[in-house]
């Protein structure tokens, strides 16, 4: 799988000595370490053929009665308690989670990682793509109650599986939440083996699962049902200036949604060369004939601009006037020659805080420290090492949207606390 992955990012995989020594660090480390996340390889990924009879007061003791080991006690990922740090240091060196991921983020990455899997749903017209509610590791809220679905997931209490060439989801997440941005939804990485998954999802491969947002806001319109307003992509740019529609007309589509949030999704788009929001049509750079934008001529377009409309423009219905970013797995591999600048066109200031992180020289160690929270991600990916050359992909294209900034003369703004 992670041979897979690294050959679908065009880049070279660690050599298998590397790995070997690798694995063998890791195993030893396993032996030696707690888990920073609840579903380190070594304890049983908390999802269960689960009934609701299974669900017994005492899960523990009947875990280990029968087959299936005992879920993993909630709450391995304390604050206090650096993550991967030997237990030598353990007492005496007070370390912390990474600032930058709130205790909500480290609840909902704890449940996506270690919650038993207890319904599915097929999400209408998704097809590679798998909807579960979660139970805690731990929790016995539910013991008498069969699952409820659609209650669980009104509740925050499911995730959506993905493919696993999706896995860089999880990366997403982690580069949203180190920059400050805070506008994409925990996720995780996850190995499944709950009976209730189709086989596919319990082959061991590894996939990511995204927390599911309760209450996106969709279009009614089936065909534009994955937008919460339509923008049309000249509409957009109008908005973008600097006393567009955004301020002067509160019924302009999207209107609810400030000038600065764009300045957010641009900047985080371009570092991942995620181009499915603001240029599904591959305007701003030339695709390859085998790219979906040109098979499903959406590249043939760019001619004609009225025609461009922007999609996966979503917000909550708690909170219209911020944007959610939901798939944004990116091209990791997509060649800095070919850089999509059209995803920064009309955005004349970016946040400020973003940005001194981009330039502070320390987006490569500071995402480490992130991605490393992530067991199973981290080890799939060969740990620091494996991870470097995307990281450096990512911090390259830093560079570059810094000095995009300096050359267009771009302001910063300061980040509202909203
Ligand atoms: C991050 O976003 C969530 C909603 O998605 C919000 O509840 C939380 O307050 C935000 N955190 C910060 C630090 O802005
Ligand atoms: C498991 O199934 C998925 C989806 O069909 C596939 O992509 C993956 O390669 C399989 N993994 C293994 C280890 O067979
Ligand atoms: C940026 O500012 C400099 C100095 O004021 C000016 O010479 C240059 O033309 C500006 N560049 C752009 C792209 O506006």
């Amino acid at each position: 799988m992670a041979q897979r992955l690294w050959r679908r990012m065009g880049l070279k995989p660690p050599a298998p000595a590397a790995l070997g020594v690798l694995l063998a660090l890791a195993l030893l480390a396993l032996a030696r370490l707690p888990p920073s996340l609840d579903h380190s390889p070594h304890l049983p990924p908390a999802s269960s053929p689960l009934s609701p009879q299974w669900e017994g007061a005492a899960p523990l003791s009947r875990g280990r009665a029968c087959c299936e080991r005992p879920p993993p006690p909630p709450a391995r990922l304390r604050r206090d308690q650096p993550p991967g740090r030997g237990r030598r240091q353990q007492r005496g060196v007070v370390g912390h989670a990474p600032l930058w991921l709130s205790d909500d983020d480290l609840q909902k990455m704890r449940l996506l990682a270690g919650g038993w899997v207890v319904s599915k749903a097929r999400i209408p017209a998704h097809g590679q793509v798998l909807r579960v509610g979660l139970r805690a590791a731990g929790d016995t809220k539910g013991d008498t109650s069969p699952a409820d679905p659609e209650r669980d997931c009104q509740d925050g209490q499911c995730g959506l599986i993905k493919r696993p060439s999706d896995l860089y989801e999880v990366l997403a997440f982690h580069l949203d939440r180190v920059l400050g941005l805070n506008r994409s939804l925990p996720a995780v990485a996850r190995r499944f083996t709950s009976h209730l998954l189709p086989y596919s999802y319990t082959n061991g491969s590894l996939r990511p699962i995204i927390w599911w947002v309760p209450d996106l806001q969709h279009l009614e319109d089936a065909n534009n049902d994955q937008n919460s307003c339509a923008l049309g992509w000249l509409q957009y740019q109008e908005m973008l200036k600097p006393h567009g529609p955004t301020l002067a007309t509160g019924n302009a589509p999207c209107s609810s949604i400030p000038r600065s949030e764009w300045s957010r999704l641009a900047l985080f788009d371009f570092l991942l060369q995620v181009h499915d929001r603001l240029d599904r049509y591959c305007c701003g750079f030339q695709p390859d004939p085998s790219e979906p934008c040109v098979e499903e001529r959406l590249h043939e377009k760019c001619r004609n601009p009225a025609e461009l409309v922007l999609v996966h423009i979503l917000v909550r219905r708690s909170a219209p006037s911020r944007l959610v970013f939901i798939d944004n797995a990116g091209r990791p591999h997509h060649p800095e020659e070919k850089l999509n600048f059209r995803l920064l066109q009309g955005i004349g200031s970016f946040p400020a805080a973003a940005v001194a992180t981009l330039r502070s020289g320390r987006l490569q160690s500071l995402l480490l420290e992130s991605l490393r929270l992530d067991r199973e991600l981290w080890e799939s990916q060969g740990g620091a090492e494996g991870l470097r050359p995307l990281l450096r992909t990512i911090d390259r294209r830093a560079r570059i949207l810094l000095q995009y900034i300096q050359e267009h003369n771009l302001t910063v703004f300061a980040d509202s606390p909203r």
